[in-house]
């Protein structure tokens, strides 16, 4: 009997915010690599909000994922077979990988090796996309400048996160984190170092906690949200100001004509604000400086992170429901294989 593996399919469309009957698992026959391939067993997934964009049927900068199609995501693994000359059997590697226990890769795209010494899940969270997407958001999209007073929103994520700790180390005036629990903004100013953190939940004014937190102004917005949250620091941001669009975590789920909008380009001209939008493949000549650098930082406790486990493929679409009901506190990873 043939080898089997196993991956998640898209079910059906989601409407609104996903739920696990949108997903199915699957198994299928074991993929054999052709020549300048190799098969890589899966350790870990990651499962990652911006993935919602593509499940209402419509493209996004990516195409639309496919009903019956397995789920795309990123991975570490181990490559079991090879008929690569340059990747060899028993190799660790970070890659796109997808949700799915198995799967063939040509050393193309979004691929490298894992170095030791780290745990081998940080590799699809601070030193995979959310890292990255930290790293290339600050520095590339919004021009990150030494004194800058910085505003993150999803400030507890793994983007978030890493973000605001990236602009601490690299010099900001000051960092304010905006997240969705008092847990998560405890853990963002007594162990990651922000310098202030706002519970959008629980506050009465966020408008009002805003300007108290930043009542100079905000230099740099890095945004994980969406419109709504623009919307509201537009008015605040300093002459110069510069706004990365990393994520809309908030207006995924939301059909095109019911997302909010920004209603005035007013501050764009009266501040000169500059908005720029964020595809963190498109830096990928930073990733190499990029994840030297935040390994060194982890390994010496200058870079904290959190990280969240979940067991077994299965679990996939549970884990990614959740983000979008606020219940991850840091990267969500799940266990597919031993290590
Ligand atoms: N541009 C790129 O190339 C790129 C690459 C990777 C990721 N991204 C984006 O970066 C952002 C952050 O990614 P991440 O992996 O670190 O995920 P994340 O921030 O952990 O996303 C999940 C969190 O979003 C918050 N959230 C969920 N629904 C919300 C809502 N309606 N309003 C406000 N907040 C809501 C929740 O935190 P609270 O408890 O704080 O509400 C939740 O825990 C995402 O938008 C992602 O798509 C962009």
């Amino acid at each position: 009997m043939a080898e089997m593996m196993r991956h998640v399919v898209l079910a059906r469309y989601c409407e609104g915010l996903p739920v696990p009957e949108d997903f199915r698992v699957e198994e299928a026959p074991l993929p054999i690599p052709e020549d300048g391939q190799f098969r890589v067993r899966h350790v870990f997934n990651s499962v990652d909000p911006g993935t919602r964009s593509r499940l209402s049927g419509s493209d996004t900068y990516s195409a639309a994922q496919k009903i019956g199609a397995p789920m795309d995501g990123f991975s570490v693994g181990v490559i079991e077979e090879s008929k690569h000359a340059d990747w060899k059997e028993g190799q660790q590697v970070f890659f796109a990988g997808g949700w799915r226990s198995h799967s063939i890769q040509n050393g193309k795209g979004f691929i490298g090796p894992v170095y030791p010494g780290l745990p081998l899940s940080y590799w699809i969270g601070v030193l995979g996309v959310p890292g990255l997407t930290a790293w290339c958001g600050l520095k590339e999209t919004a021009q990150f400048r030494e004194d800058d007073a910085v505003l993150v929103t999803s400030a507890a994520g793994p983007v978030g996160a890493t973000a605001g700790q990236l602009a601490k180390a690299w010099g900001a005036s000051k960092v304010v984190g905006i997240a969705g629990s008092d847990q998560k903004c405890a853990w963002l100013k007594n162990e990651a170092g922000f310098d202030a953190v706002i519970n959008y939940k629980t506050v009465d004014d966020l408008d009002a906690a805003i300007s108290e937190a930043m009542p100079d102004g905000i230099d740099l917005l890095y945004d994980n949200v969406g419109n709504a949250m623009i919307e509201r620091v537009l008015p605040k941001m300093k002459l110069n100001g510069r706004i990365c669009v990393a994520g809309q975590v908030a207006d995924y789920s939301l059909a095109l004509e019911d997302r909010p909008g920004i209603r005035t380009t007013t501050p764009f001209i009266t501040h000169q604000i500059m908005m720029r939008g964020l595809v963190v493949f498109y830096h990928a000549k930073l990733f190499p400086e990029a994840l030297q650098t935040m390994a060194g930082m982890i390994a010496k406790g200058e870079l904290k992170l959190k990280e969240e486990r979940f067991e077994g493929l299965e679990a996939m679409p549970e884990a990614f429901c959740g983000l979008f009901r606020g219940e991850n506190f840091g990267r969500r990873v799940v266990k597919v294989g031993e290590e």
